[in-house]
């Protein structure tokens, strides 16, 4: 079958280079894509919500899957307008409808989704400019810190987590009344602060039945030991230590099985994957978010881990048969070590001829495309996250070594990544 994965990042090249694996797949294409993926299938230059550019080149190049990488296009209803679109009848799309995908697009809609399916989460209250003064009593009520979520998709940076009650207040009103963050912060939640390890859980589900795929954990403070400004993830490891088997039953008992019938419950179409970003407080899971979609930079450790076809699971998730999947994961570790422009997350510059490509590549490890693209005889820079290098190891100090070792023979001008991914696995 042809397939066209939607997306330009290291999620996308992973895919890409995973579904380039499978017997299944016969002409793969990426739109936008990157200099990556561009290594692994056709690259075409549609937007990824240009809902009539990507249906015209799914006619001229007869596609017969599309797999969204991003939550942008999902959040503004990409599966709802192949599922209704004349001659698009068998045409499978892996993603959640528009409405299910209000799970990433609305965190006042996951938390009452998550109440009303008694999923253990923080406790929280919603607000809207004319319950200003409500919002600002109910903060006063608070114990500290206070986190504060702008209700609407705010590229990563809608998430304020405020040590003081005054703080939480000025920032309260800066979302509210001053529209920090746009349109996204018109409602505003007010949130519980959770304690513990976070730690990403990833499911596919065909929306009856699911399985679990590897976990992993993100580093998203752009400086070593964790100091610093977020970033969307500068490295992730698979598998963590003290995820135990009663960890994770307790996971499915209590959030997956729940989530996956408050689908049903809601008529929610959801064919896809579900991303759970999940709080560990001394064994007891709680969710702190959900997304529609695979993680970046998670992608790049959870599907090197993953020994079945992905072409089978996505078939059997479009053809609501993915209880006749039986997972097989690869039991060594994997960890992916990101490189970044210089200046990120804040100003950075483009273009800049990445070296090292060609001869850093080992056995053992893989190196994933972010924001890269060809510019005649070179790939060159273009974007934040430029490159995540991914390797298998033993243990985690062993991938992350391996990494960092090709790491070390990449280079282009403003070269930063963390040395330390993984730093608390040291030993495991
Ligand atoms: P989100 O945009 O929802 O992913 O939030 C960004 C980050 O903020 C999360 O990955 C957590 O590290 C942190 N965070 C969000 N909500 C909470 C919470 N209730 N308690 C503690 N940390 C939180
Ligand atoms: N790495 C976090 C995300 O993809 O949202």
């Amino acid at each position: 079958m042809n397939i066209l994965i939607i997306g330009s990042g290291g999620r996308e090249h992973t895919l890409a280079w995973k579904i380039k694996q499978s017997p299944l797949c016969n002409t793969l294409f990426i739109a936008p894509g990157n200099a990556g993926t561009a290594l692994c299938g056709t690259n075409l230059a549609i937007g990824v919500s240009d809902f009539d550019g990507i249906a015209k080149a799914c006619r001229a190049n007869a596609v017969d899957m599309i797999l969204v990488g991003p939550e942008e296009p999902l959040v503004k209803g990409i599966y709802d307008f192949f599922r209704d679109k004349k001659g698009f009848e068998n045409v499978k799309i892996i993603g959640p409808s528009k409405e299910a995908s209000q799970l990433e697009g609305s965190k006042a809609f996951a938390k009452a989704f998550m109440n009303r399916h008694n999923i253990p989460t923080a406790a929280y209250g919603e607000f809207t400019a004319d319950k200003y003064l409500e919002g600002v009593d109910y903060i006063k009520t608070q114990s500290l810190p206070i986190v504060l979520k702008a209700d609407g998709l705010a590229a990563g940076k809608g998430v304020l987590i405020c040590q003081s009650h005054l703080e939480a207040t000025a920032e309260f009103e800066l979302m509210l009344l001053r529209s920090k963050f746009g349109e996204a912060g018109k409602k505003v939640v007010i949130e519980e602060f959770l304690k513990g390890i976070e730690l990403s859980i990833f499911v596919l589900t065909d929306g009856e039945n699911y399985i679990l795929l590897p976990e992993a954990k993100d580093y998203k403070r752009v400086g070593e030991a964790d100091a610093g400004l977020n970033t969307g993830g500068m490295g992730a490891v698979s598998p963590l230590p003290f995820v135990t088997e009663e960890f994770l039953n307790k996971v499915k008992e209590k959030i997956i099985e729940p989530t996956i019938a408050g689908f049903k419950k809601d008529k929610l179409d959801y064919k896809g994957f579900v991303f759970i970003g999940l709080m560990n407080d001394g064994g007891e899971p709680k969710v702190i978010e959900y997304n529609c979609r695979m993680g970046d930079p998670e992608t790049e450790v959870v599907i090197p881990r993953i020994k079945n076809d992905l072409v089978e699971l996505l078939l059997a998730t479009a053809d609501q048969k993915l209880d006749e999947i039986k997972m097989e994961t690869d039991p060594r570790a994997v960890a992916t070590v990101v490189a970044v422009s210089g200046g990120y997350p804040g100003d950075y510059e483009k273009g800049k001829v990445i070296n090292g490509l060609d001869h850093a590549a080992l056995e053992d490890s893989i190196i994933f495309h972010s924001g890269t693209k060809q510019d005649g005889i070179h790939v060159v820079t273009n974007g934040g996250r430029v490159l995540a290098v991914t390797s298998y190891g033993d243990n985690i100090a062993e991938a992350v070594e391996m990494s960092n070792y090709i790491m070390e023979q990449l280079e282009f001008e403003g070269i930063y990544y963390r040395t330390d991914i993984g730093f608390e696995f040291k030993n495991g």
